[in-house]
This record gives C-alpha cells, structure tokens and sequence, in this order.
C-alpha cells in the first residue's frame, strides 16, 4: 500500500442516472434568483436547453442563456459570457454541453468572484478562492469537465491552449443523465469515447500516486471499452449510454489530481494550432504514445487489456502488454477514427512548433517513461 501523500476532490454533489436532469431544480436550491446558462447552438438546436430553461423556471430562477460557445473555446468567448453574466445579475452559472460549454462555464465563475482576465488565472492553483455556485450537466460522455479541477481555453493571440487548474474549479454540483447524451452524433460519439479512454489509461500508467485515482481509472477503462462500440453503432442504445457517461465521469474523477501524460501534452497544439477537436486528436495519437511507453508500463499495461477483453492469463507481460496497444487500436478503428495526423489537416512542418508547446504541459511530467523534447518530435512524426 502506498504511503504517499495524495488528495482527492469531487463535487459536492454528482446526480446520476435516465431523468437526472429532473432533479435539478431541488439541486440549486440556495444557489440565487438569477441564472446565467453556458451552452452552444447544436445544444440549443438538440431542445437540450430549452429543458433546462424550462427547469429554472419552474424553481422560479431567471435566466439568460449564452449559446455562442466553441469547441477549442477561447478567451473572447469567455468574456464574452462574463460579460453577460454582469449584464444579467446572474448569481450563479450553469453548463449545459461538452467540455467547452463546461470550461467556459468554470471560468466565468472565476471571474464572477474575482474579477480579473483570463490569462490571469493561468496555471495551476492561481486561484485564490471560493467561486461563485456553477452546475455542470454534461451532453457528451467524454471530458468529465463536471468533476475537474481544470478549464481548458484556447488563446487565439499566442495560438495555445492553456490550462486553469484550482479545486475552488470544480462544479458544486454534476448532473450526469445519459439520456441527455443520445442525440450524440457518431462521429462526436467516438471522438468523445475516446478522450474518456485516453483519461483512464494516461492516469492508470502515470507516476503520479493517488490509489484512489487508480482505482477509478481502471473500472472507467473496463466501462468504456466495453460500451462504446455499442454507444457508437446503436446511439438510442440507453444501457451503453449510460456506461459511457458513468465510465467517463470515473475517469474524470481519476485523473484530476493525477494529471495524464503524453497524448495530453501532445493534443492541446493540435487543438490551438489546427482546431483539431481534442477527441480526435487524443485518438489518434493514443495507440503510438502507449507503444512507445511499452517498456515502462510491463507492470500496467497487462491489466489494462484484461479490462478490454483481452484474454491475457498467463502471458508473458510483453506480450500481455502488446495486447492493450492492440485493443485500444482495434477500438480505435471500429469507431471510424483516422490513424494519422495529416488525415485531419495537420502539417508536417508544424511538428517543431507543436513539440515546444506539448513540452510547456505538465503532463509531460507524470509520463511512465522519461520524455524529451526530441522524443516528442518523434511521437509527432510517427503519428503523421
Ligand atoms: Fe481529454
């Protein structure tokens, strides 16, 4: 048993569960008259917003709704909703969407109680308290932004996404209801699946300590890795759904006070500098990353495939080892995901310019195996 030192957040409160969403007017109880929601068009487009409006409503809690959210979203976007959220009194905030909608939600509350810019908050533990009560209610089941300590927003002006990093970051309550995330799209399906898999296997194998962590990070990898072929071939698929959203909820939970590894540090250029979506991205680059970590991941990598289905007893650990690469790469492809970088508009000639910014990840950090600048290089040029 570990004798490390370790902590562990979570929000005060996490819903789960078909119809969740209808809990939430009892789940905001306290929190305040008015109400800013944090959304983006397809949202709104899906009648998903409409419902959450209609819910505050009911509890007697107006509203403004900001639907102008992006994937990579970035700082103008997140003034933007500040803005608004002045303009509307608002005494608390509401995330309806994916990741984006959920980070730019976090953000808001940080400026909401202390003022400031973006940049100002750069990093990790920049801020300096308590922010204003923000409600997460996830549509996708992949970034798990409602359990996170982190924010994630694109600075267009130095075309890097830089990461906000406090507790005081996660929402007061989650609101995880599957049903919400079944007019996913495939292509949004797999791309999501997939950052949830990345979540679970990058904070399974790397340094950091948390056992707690671990153990969340291995269940999500067996939830996931059994449900996301079926969530993606059959999306009204309920039970499938629910996996999905539970196992990447876990991963979430499992990789906050962890952070993750290469593929991270390695995907957030791709999203400044390409807008490739950060699913994709993570996707492909996953099975190369976990290759070239093989030698250092002997001890991690046999239980990873035993959690994907992979008959593995009694294996050598090398072998055993292949056979998670094998499996998140079969994975991989069933769920139309391209193999190669300069399938989704990347450039070769960028790789130096997105090495130095993946080495500016503390992600790099936690690793299993050692990692350089040159190395980086490498991995990018594989992937291409
Ligand atoms: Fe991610």
């Amino acid at each position: 048993m570990t004798a490390d030192l370790f902590t562990f957040e979570a929000p005060a409160r996490l819903t789960f569960g078909a119809g969740a969403v209808g809990k939430f007017p009892d789940l905001i109880a306290g929190f305040g008259r008015r109400a800013l929601v944090v959304s983006d068009s397809g949202i709104a487009k899906a009648g998903i917003l409409d419902r959450v409006l209609g819910f505050l409503r009911d509890a007697h809690v107006s509203s403004d709704a900001f639907t102008s959210v992006e994937p990579n979203p970035s700082v103008e976007t997140v003034e933007a909703a500040h803005a608004l959220y002045r303009k509307s009194d608002a005494e608390f905030v509401v995330a309806v969407g994916g990741g984006s909608s959920m980070d730019v939600a976090k953000v808001v509350a940080v400026l909401a109680a202390h003022g400031g810019g973006v940049r100002d908050y750069e990093g990790i533990g920049k801020v300096p308290g308590p922010v204003v009560p923000s409600v997460a209610i996830p549509t996708t089941a992949g970034t798990g932004s409602e359990v996170t300590v982190f924010a994630v927003i694109t600075d267009r002006q130095r075309r890097f996404k830089m990461t906000i990093g406090s507790p005081f970051l996660v929402p007061q309550v989650a609101i995880c209801d599957p049903e919400l995330t079944i007019s996913m799209p495939k292509p949004l399906t797999a791309a999501t699946g997939m950052d949830a898999l990345t979540h679970g296997i990058e904070c399974f194998i790397n340094t950091t300590p948390n056992p707690i962590a671990k153990a969340l990070a291995m269940e999500s990898i067996r939830l996931i890795g059994g449900a996301l072929r079926t969530a993606y071939q059959r999306g009204s698929d309920l039970p499938a759904r629910s996996t999905m959203l539970l196992g990447s909820t876990m991963a979430a939970m499992a990789f906050t006070r962890t952070r993750l590894g290469n593929v991270h540090a390695m995907s957030h250029p791709l999203g400044a500098l390409f807008d490739v979506p950060h699913g994709v991205a993570n996707a492909i680059l996953l099975p190369y990353v976990m290759a070239w970590n093989l030698r250092s991941c002997l001890g991690t990598y046999p239980p990873i495939a035993d959690a994907m289905g992979e008959e593995v007893d009694g294996m050598p650990p090398e072998r055993a080892s292949e056979r998670a690469v094998e499996a998140v790469q079969r994975l991989s492809r069933d769920v139309g995901i391209p193999e190669h970088l300069r399938e989704v508009g990347v450039t070769r000639d960028a790789i130096p310019a997105l090495a130095t910014d993946a080495m500016k990840s503390g992600n790099v950090l936690v690793n299993p195996r050692p990692t350089t600048y040159d190395d980086i290089v490498d991995l990018f040029e594989q992937a291409y």
